[in-house]
């Protein structure tokens, strides 16, 4: 089977190398937007018309799913995209389900895009699952272009992480693809005080399951 994976930058690598590893007999077609990347800054409608034509290219090639390795994408526009073509689109957006769910103190801390945290669809994820648990958002909003860039600045990523701990965060929500290249970092530093949630084990169940589905 060929899967898409699409992403702006870097963040799709990381996801279309796990879900290479996790199903090696599956062909995956990486595809980013380095001419516009970073999108977190981004109005959706603009983001809109630099996906429209990428998703095409996709599934022109002959790809049958295409996973969306962009919570600021996912997050903004899923509806209108899953409107407009017609193969399934795996979503991939910020986990703030299982990490209400996993913490202890009731307070999670959500790094993400700016698109991403002002998204309707991440306010619904809040109210339908964050009820009684304080979400912090940490000030990210530099890190996807820092990571695309490779200047990363280990200060910032400390300061950030000390900051959420101190504030009684023991779940840390990577929800935007290009922190996973940055999780062993956060991990180190959070070692033992928070757990650090990524969504790529549970986008290759959905995807393996979707697989199935398609025969
Ligand atoms: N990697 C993307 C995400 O998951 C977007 C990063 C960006 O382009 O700002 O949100």
């Amino acid at each position: 089977m060929k899967i898409g994976v699409f992403d702006s930058g870097v963040g799709g690598l990381s996801v279309a190398n796990a879900i290479r590893q996790a199903l090696p007999n599956d062909e995956v077609i990486l595809r980013e937007d380095r001419k516009h990347v970073p999108y977190g800054t981004r109005k959706p409608a603009e983001i809109f018309k630099f996906v429209v034509p990428i998703f095409q290219e996709l599934i022109d090639s002959g790809c049958q799913v295409i996973v969306v390795a962009c919570n600021t994408v996912t997050t903004t526009l899923i509806t209108d995209l899953r409107q407009k073509f017609n193969v399934p689109l795996i979503a991939i957006e910020p986990m703030v389900k299982p990490a209400a769910e996993l913490s202890k103190t009731h307070i999670i801390a959500v790094c993400a895009t700016l698109t991403t945290l002002a998204s309707p669809r991440y306010a619904q994820l809040k109210q339908d699952y964050a009820g009684s648990t304080t979400v912090i958002e940490p000030d990210c909003s530099d890190w996807a272009a820092m990571i695309e860039e490779e200047r990363i600045n280990r200060e910032a990523i400390k300061r950030m992480v000390e900051q959420v701990l101190v504030a009684g965060a023991d779940v840390i929500v990577l929800a935007c693809t290009h922190y996973h290249w940055i999780e062993a970092e956060i991990n180190r530093l959070a070692k033992g005080r928070a757990v650090i949630l990524q969504p790529e084990q549970a986008t290759i169940t959905q995807l393996k399951r979707e697989l199935a589905r398609l025969g």
